[in-house]
Order: C-alpha cells, then sequence, then structure tokens
C-alpha cells in the first residue's frame, strides 16, 4: 500500500491518522488524482483493486473529467483477471490546487451475476417448451413466450392466476392428487396431460414439475415445463396408420402367397391324381411291352436262323427286312421303349415334387435333404432358368436338416428366379452347399447384374423392386427373408454392382425343433 501524505501535512497528527484511518477502512477504492490523471493518494482499497501495484505517481488513464458522473472501467486484478468498477469522480480543491477525487466500487461480481441473470433471462424466454413458474400455493408469478404460444395466454393474462386456468376436464380427482403426491413426496412428477388452450381447443402436452428451495431449504417456487404433443401425435397416428396399411398389404400380400401356394397344392393334387395314374398304367404297359417287343425279336431271330424254308419265302423275309430296315428296327424299338419309360418317370417326378413343393396349410417341419429339396426346385423351375442360365451344382455334404421343406423350397425357387432375372443374355447360375457342425448353408449365385451399393440395404424390404411395373412385386425376398427368420437362420447377400450376386442362407441344422409354426407366410 502506498499513500502520500503530503497534503495532509497541515492537519495535526491526531486528524491524520482518524482521516487515513478512515480512508484506509474504506472497502471501496479512493484515490487523489492531480490535474493530468497521475495519482497523488491511492488507499487499501485501490490498491487491491489493482493487482498491489504501486500507484502513486502513475497515470492510470482514469477518466477524471466526469465531474459528478460516474462510468464503469475495467481493471486488471491481482490474478490478472478482468474485474469491473463504478468510478465516480468529482473536482476538489487540493491545498489549493485543482485535484480529483475518484472512488471506484467493485461491480465485478453484481456485473457477472447481472450477466448470468441475463442468460437465464435468454434461456428462459427464447425455451422452445412452455415454462410457468409458479408459488407453493400454485399462483402464477413468471411464464415465458413459449407458454404464450402454446395456451394463448399473455404472460399478463396467466400472471397471479393458477394453472387450472387451462384445465381441460379430461383429468379425474385421482390423477391430480397423484400428480401432486408425486411432487412433493419425490420432488417432481413427469407425465401427460390434456390441457385447454384459450380458445377452447384441447392439446396434449408432456409435463414435467419441479420444486426450488432456496438456501436454507425452504420451498419457494414450482416450475413446470411442458412441450405440445399435438405435432407429435400426428406424425405418431400417421406412423401408425402408416405402418398398418403397410402391414395390412403385407398380410394381403401374404394372403396372396398362401392362395397361390394353395393353388398350386391343389393344382398338384388334382394333377396327381389325374396323371399319376395313367402315367403309372402307361409305365405299367411300356415295361411288359419292352417285354413282349423283347420275346417277338427273339422269335423273329429263331425263323431267321432256320433258313430251311422254301427259297420264295426266304426271299420274301429277306424283302421285307430291308423295307422295313429290320436291324435298324431292333435297336430304335429298345431305344424307343427306354426313352418313353424315362420320360413317364420324368412326368411321374415332376408331379411328385409340385405336390410335395406345397402342401397348403400342412405343417410339414421333417428332417429333410435340402438337396433333395434343390433338386425338386430345379425340376420345377428348370424351364424358366434353362434358357438363360447354365445351372452348375457344387454340392458338398449335407446332413438332413430340421425344416419345413415346401417352404425352403419356395426360398430356393425365389433366389433361383432373380438369378435368372439378373441375367442378360445367357450366363451361370452356381449352387454351393456345405456345413459346419451346427449349421448348413446354401449358397446360389449368378454373373448378372449384381445389385447397386444403395440398394443393397434394402432388397428385403417389402415391395422392393428394381424391376419393371408389372415384372416384380418385390416380394421375393421379403418372404425368403421371413421364412428363413423363422428358422431361425440367416440369408445374406454379397454382391458387386455389375459382377453378380450370391446369396447364402445358413439354417441351424437343428431348426427351431418343431417350435415354429409354419403357418401363412
Ligand atoms: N440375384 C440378383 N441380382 C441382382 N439383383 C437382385 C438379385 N436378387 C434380387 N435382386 C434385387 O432385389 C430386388 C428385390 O428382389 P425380390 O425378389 O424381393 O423382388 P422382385 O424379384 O423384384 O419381385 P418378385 O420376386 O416379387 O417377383 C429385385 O428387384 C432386384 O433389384
Ligand atoms: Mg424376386
Amino acid at each position: 500500500m502506498t499513500t502520500n501524505l503530503q497534503p495532509l501535512q497541515h492537519a495535526s497528527s491526531h486528524e491524520e491518522n482518524t482521516v487515513l484511518g478512515l480512508l484506509e477502512a474504506i472497502p471501496d477504492g479512493v484515490m487523489v488524482l492531480d490535474v493530468a490523471g497521475v495519482v497523488l493518494y491511492a488507499n487499501r482499497g485501490a490498491y487491491h483493486m489493482f493487482g498491489g501495484r504501486e500507484l502513486v505517481g502513475r497515470d492510470l488513464g482514469l477518466p477524471i473529467t466526469l465531474d459528478g458522473r460516474h462510468a464503469e472501467i475495467e481493471y486488471i486484478d491481482r490474478a490478472g483477471c478482468i474485474g469491473r468498477a463504478e468510478l465516480r469522480a468529482s473536482r476538489f480543491d487540493w491545498l489549493g490546487q485543482p485535484a480529483t477525487a475518484v472512488s471506484l466500487r467493485d461491480t465485478t461480481v453484481r456485473y457477472a451475476l447481472q450477466e448470468q441473470l441475463a442468460l437465464a433471462d435468454q434461456v428462459f424466454e427464447s425455451a422452445q417448451e412452455g415454462i410457468v413458474v409458479t408459488l407453493p400455493d400454485g399462483v402464477i408469478v413468471r411464464v415465458n413466450r413459449a407458454f404464450a404460444a402454446i395456451t394463448g395466454y399473455s404472460a399478463e393474462e396467466a400472471r397471479g392466476l393458477t394453472p387450472s386456468l387451462l384445465s381441460s376436464g379430461e383429468h379425474g380427482r385421482a390423477f391430480f392428487e397423484r400428480m401432486w403426491r408425486s411432487v412433493f413426496e419425490e420432488g417432481r412428477w413427469q407425465g401427460e396431460v390434456i390441457n385447454r388452450r384459450k380458445d377452447g381447443s384441447l392439446y396434449p402436452q408432456s409435463l414435467s414439475i419441479t420444486r426450488i428451495h432456496d438456501a436454507d431449504g425452504v420451498l419457494t417456487h414450482l416450475v413446470g415445463v411442458f412441450s405440445d404433443l399435438t405435432q407429435d401425435k400426428i406424425a405418431q397416428d400417421k406412423l401408425a396408420e402408416a405402418h398398418s396399411q403397410l402391414s395390412q398389404s403385407e398380410k394381403m400380400a401374404a394372403i396372396g402367397q398362401l392362395e397361390k401356394m394353395t393353388a398350386i397344392g391343389q393344382l398338384a393334387a388334382g394333377v396327381v391324381h389325374e396323371v399319376n395314374n395313367p402315367v403309372a398304367f402307361a409305365l405299367a404297359n411300356l415295361g411288359v411291352l419292352g417285354e413282349y417287343a423283347d420275346h417277338l425279336l427273339r422269335l423273329v431271330d429263331a425263323y431267321e436262323q432256320d433258313r430251311s424254308q422254301s427259297s420264295e419265302c426266304a426271299a420274301r423275309v429277306d424283302q421285307i427286312r430291308e423295307e422295313i430296315a429290320y436291324t435298324e428296327l431292333c435297336v430304335d424299338l429298345r431305344r424307343l421303349v427306354d426313352q418313353s419309360r424315362e420320360s413317364l418317370e420324368r412326368v411321374r417326378r415332376i408331379v411328385l415334387d409340385l405336390k410335395d413343393f406345397s402342401r397348403p396349410g400342412e405343417p410339414n417341419w421333417q428332417w429333410s435333404d435340402l438337396h433333395q429339396g434343390l433338386e425338386s426346385t430345379l425340376n420345377i423351375v428348370g424351364n424358366e432358368i434353362r434358357h438363360k442360365a447354365k445351372v452348375e451344382k457344387r454340392y458338398g455334404e449335407l446332413p438332413l436338416v430340421n425344416c419345413a421343406p415346401s417352404q425352403i423350397n419356395q426360398v430356393f425357387m425365389n433366389l433361383l428366379f432373380n438369378a435368372a432375372q439378373a441375367i442378360e443374355g445367357y450366363g451361370r447360375i452356381t449352387i454351393s452347399t456345405g456345413c459346419d457342425a451346427e449349421t448348413v448353408w446354401v449358397e446360389i449365385s449368378d454373373n448378372g447384374k449384381g445389385i447397386a451399393p444403395e440398394n443393397l440395404v434394402r432388397v428385403f424390404e417389402p415391395f422392393f423392386t428394381t424391376k419393371p411395373l408389372g415384372q416384380g412385386t418385390g416380394l421375393g425376398l421379403s418372404l425368403a427373408h421371413t421364412i428363413v427368420q423363422r428358422h431361425r437362420g440367416r440369408i445374406e447377400v454379397r454382391t458387386q454392382d455389375g459382377e453378380g450376386c450370391c446369396f447364402r442362407v445358413t439354417l441351424p441344422i437343428g431348426g427351431a425343433l418343431g417350435e415354429m409354426v409354419v403357418d401363412a407366410v
């Protein structure tokens, strides 16, 4: 601390001590400056304010021309921080010389508080949520702009009333009793409330109420923060509607699919009935016919070897042999019978496969040979694929798998169709299989046009299709996904845009162990 005692040199030492003691006891800064602004005297308060630096003899650049008025100044304190002070200056005569008496009141804390208050005020007013502050008895003391925007009541209208002015009558007394019990016992309440705006319309809001206590723990205020849920509810309703429409159309599609499978099943049953018997009959007859042909040929051979007949007869026989190209006929006869039998066998197999492929309503959950399933499916879809691609089979060893084969065949069918449809011109479809201890996998890959990266995540979505209108419903993969999921398996896709695609179906060997209800997929 530095004081220049010169101005007091004419006072008695008692007066001097008294005045000095008084000045030093004042917490505010007190300084005397000469006309040039140079410090003649500074008390302890000023000394502290300016960071404990020597002040006398220095020009601090203080505004000394403010006679009788005040100004806000900034200073650097002891810790190097910027402080604020309110400065008052007044001219006076200092032992016959003009001088300025300066008082400095530290306003740093007050200023910081004011800034915080201003910020809090700004936050309060600009919050998107409505805020209402009440006294403990519920009388509203303050509301923000959002309150007015949501409820329609201005701050002036709301002040002095209670939040019951928003009451809609939609909630019973028990509701409010629970609410206030929670506020007073647990300190807060949160929930949804239906309120009434000034214009009489009702609106849903999410509301949270909290208590405010002073430093002594006395309850001083309650604060309610709320947001209007009208838009959320509208969006939710729209979403629910869209969802229900989607699931409705998904259901319709599933029903359509089931109907399709049922129709195929019924058709198959009819075909099996109508075709199987005559085919079996023809097959049996062909067997006998083959035997008869053998016998007859044997007989003709016997005649052949016995050339004791008249030469006239032998000449006729030779002529006929030539006419009918007997040697070739014998070879052909066998070939025709064999080929007819093979063709009929194939018809019988296709009919049986078709029957196996879809059994309407039958939860045919069984230990199945997936290779057999693939073969059946290829038999059914063969015609569609044959002119599009060569099918390469790289079958590994597969155990029997507990699954619903007709449904798994449907997955294979959708994958095979997609693969064929992705190929422009003539390409290759490869079917590979394999297994580990727990699972089996089947991969169906093609060298078609592949899937664009932005579509990759969408291919399993119902109704997602890149095929022209009327050509694809976009349900094949979504149904395949549903079926595989119901088997607790996985279906994955790898692709390079323009370079083909590979779908891998992985199924647990034990399946869902009969838990699955194979219903309408
Ligand atoms: N092997 C593939 N190669 C290229 N794109 C494919 C392949 N498989 C599926 N996709 C893409 O995924 C989309 C969805 O396939 P999904 O089988 O679900 O429907 P879709 O074949 O278009 O119609 P649907 O099968 O109902 O007749 C297809 O439109 C296609 O863009
Ligand atoms: Mg498809």
